[in-house]
């Protein structure tokens, strides 16, 4: 884990209002995982006095990739940044998605933002694997598919692809997670991850669930981002350093 300044590379917006910075970051692009995230300072004062943590997106050569939206004033600070800007950078932190193992297929579950982390995940699956993507959002612009492979669409309105959720949209398709061994790597709002794990526990599928809270050190020390373990009552995960990744069987959702 560094402190690192990464320089402001790059700056695309797509259309529906998603940023997409890429920063100049070596000592962190050559180490970072699939999965793991960044704890950013979006301002040179105090305020916010807190950094915001943000998902891997990508990496290619030295610069590493963020995608967000802009929710409040820390993130409308982040997409204000200027090209050649410096961003104060704390990270890997976490642990992030385990690409390894025996599947033969990929399937990648996102809902809305959930899409942050899947470009690299994408990048880092073996080549030899299939990869399917299923992607969920409110509305058509809830919809994010950038760098994504084999796409499928649902939305709550039905204004793109299947009208339902996500895991409409994997029940419809069955027969794809039905066809060679797979293993689901998820990211979304909290229901969406909830009904996913009853979805792959019914089915038998190994899945990993990128989770999400409001967090604070980033690192294990506040201890500010608890999460429910089932392997013991009343016990308690870290967010931000036991997850965010986690088995869908090791917690609560
Ligand atoms: C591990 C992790 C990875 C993330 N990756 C991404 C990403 O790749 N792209 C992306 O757009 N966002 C991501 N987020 C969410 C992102 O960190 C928040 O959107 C950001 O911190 C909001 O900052 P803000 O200053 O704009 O909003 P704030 O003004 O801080 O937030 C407005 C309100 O939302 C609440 N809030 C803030 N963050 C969260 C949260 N994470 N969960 C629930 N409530 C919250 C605050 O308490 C406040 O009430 C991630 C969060 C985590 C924990
Ligand atoms: S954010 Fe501080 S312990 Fe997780």
């Amino acid at each position: 884990m560094f402190i690192i300044k990464g320089i402001l590379k790059e700056d695309k917006e797509l259309e529906n209002n998603i940023f997409i910075k890429k920063i100049y970051a070596p000592r962190i692009a050559e180490i970072i995982k699939p999965g793991q995230f960044l704890n950013i300072r979006v301002s040179d004062t105090i305020y916010p006095l807190l950094r915001r943590p943000f998902s891997v997106c990508d990496v290619v050569d030295d610069c590493i990739y963020i995608m967000f939206n802009i929710y409040g004033e820390g993130t409308k600070m982040l997409a204000h940044k200027k090209i050649g800007d410096e961003i104060d950078i704390l990270g890997p932190l976490g642990n992030g998605f385990n690409l390894s193992g025996d599947y033969d297929t990929a399937i990648i579950a996102a809902g809305g933002l959930g899409a942050a982390p899947f470009p690299y995940v994408i990048r880092k699956i073996n080549e030899k694997k299939n990869i399917y993507s299923f992607i969920g959002g409110r509305t058509d612009k809830d919809v994010i598919t950038y760098n994504m492979k084999n796409i499928f669409i649902s939305t709550d309105d039905g204004s793109m692809g299947l009208k339902g959720t996500v895991i409409d949209l994997l029940i419809e398709n069955i027969g794809i997670l039905k066809k060679d061994k797979v293993k689901i790597f998820a990211c979304g709002p909290i229901p969406m991850l909830s009904a996913l794990k009853d979805f792959s526990i019914e089915n038998n599928f190994d899945c990993e669930v990128s989770t999400e809270c409001a967090m604070a050190c980033g690192f294990g020390i506040c201890q500010g981002c608890p999460i429910e373990s089932t392997h013991q009552k009343e016990s308690y995960l870290l967010v931000c350093k036991d997850g965010p990744v986690f088995n869908v069987k090791d917690v609560v959702l």
